[in-house]
């Protein structure tokens, strides 16, 4: 599919005055007035929220006000919540595109600048590790790219992976209380089963980096997973038993990553090892699988370096450093 139509500022505006307005009726010439838009603009504006499941209550002579609105991630109901300070400055909401991280990459080329995020309320085409698809449910989990342009060189991305995977782990815990768990490189695991992945994608020349684009997906508030995943992935809200807010999880897990992405480039990977370790019980001990293109490696973990290497002892003895792959426990 086409990459979908951003909800462009209409929506958050009429979003923002109906919040301030909570409770009262507006009548048309108000809501002209505060949204500057013609009446034919108003009834297109008020049909394509309804279509996206806004309800508005309309009493003759007295106007509309708001009755329910949908758990979205417009800019508008984001960013009272933001503690980052520029991540997520500039939010493109789309009810609907192909994938998030494929309208990143335009608009990352188009000159947006960092810390520009993309968000999507459902995605068709979503793109997974490995190149393998990326399925979210409508309006319940969260689907989201972020443009980065960092100064490294494309062999130093492969630690940044593990910072955005410490972020989301430690966004995923702040917001909905339960333990997580990092599965190397970057998977968020709740009970052992996935709720959260990552899926950095880059545009480099030999040397250095143009920009990143940092894609997100967190299982929320589904009720369940589609069973061919079920052994193996869950929802927050399946593993916490409630609904989580997820404007409030946007926020912190940019909140988390603008400041570990900052200390990062800072202080290098060396400073946010330790937190990346004592955050994933898979980083030592654990007798692994990795999966890669064409082999197998076997054996146990033995720690990462601060290049993000993964260390595996193998039943022969000998230490295999790992820089990729897929990571099964067995
Ligand atoms: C994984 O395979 O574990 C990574 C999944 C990454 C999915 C996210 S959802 C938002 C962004 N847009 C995409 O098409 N993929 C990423």
């Amino acid at each position: 599919m086409q990459n979908g139509k951003a909800t462009g500022c209409k929506v958050d505006r009429l979003v923002n005055v109906l919040l301030s307005h909570r409770g009262i009726f507006l009548n048309q010439e108000k809501f002209l007035k505060k949204l500057e838009i013609s009446s034919k603009g108003l009834l297109r504006l008020f049909s394509q929220v309804r279509q996206e499941g806004l309800c508005l209550e309309e009493v003759t002579g007295r106007g509309w006000r708001l009755k329910r609105l949908p758990d979205w991630l417009l800019g508008s109901m984001v960013q009272p919540h933001l503690r980052s300070t520029y991540f997520g400055q500039r939010i493109h909401h789309y009810f609907r595109v192909g994938s998030t991280n494929e309208i990143a990459h335009q608009l990352a080329l188009e000159g947006v600048p960092e810390g520009t995020v993309v968000v999507a309320e459902e995605q068709i085409h979503g793109r997974g590790r490995l190149g393998r698809s990326w399925l979210s449910q409508k309006g319940r989990d969260i689907i989201l790219s972020l443009v980065l342009r960092p100064s490294l060189s494309p062999c130093e991305v492969s630690c940044l992976n593990l910072v955005v995977g410490l972020a989301a782990s430690k966004a995923i815990r702040a917001v909905s209380g339960l333990a997580t768990d990092l599965k190397w490189p970057n998977d968020v695991l709740v009970r052992k089963k996935k709720c959260c992945g990552i899926l950095t994608e880059m545009n480099a020349q030999s040397d250095h980096v143009d920009y990143l684009i940092v894609g997100l997906g967190i299982n929320v508030n589904g009720i369940s997973v589609p069973k061919v995943i079920a052994d193996k992935a869950s929802t927050l809200r399946r593993e916490s038993g409630r609904l989580l807010p997820r404007n409030i999880l946007v926020a912190e897990f940019l909140y988390y990553l603008e400041s570990l992405y900052l200390n990062f480039l800072r202080n290098g990977m060396q400073a946010l090892l330790d937190d990346w370790i004592e955050n994933s019980s898979y980083a030592t001990g654990k007798q692994v699988k990795i999966q890669q293109l064409g082999r197998c490696v076997q054996g146990i973990t033995m720690g990462l370096n601060r290049q993000g290497v993964l260390f595996i002892r193998r039943v022969d003895g000998q230490i295999e450093k790992v820089m990729t792959g897929d990571l099964v426990q067995w």
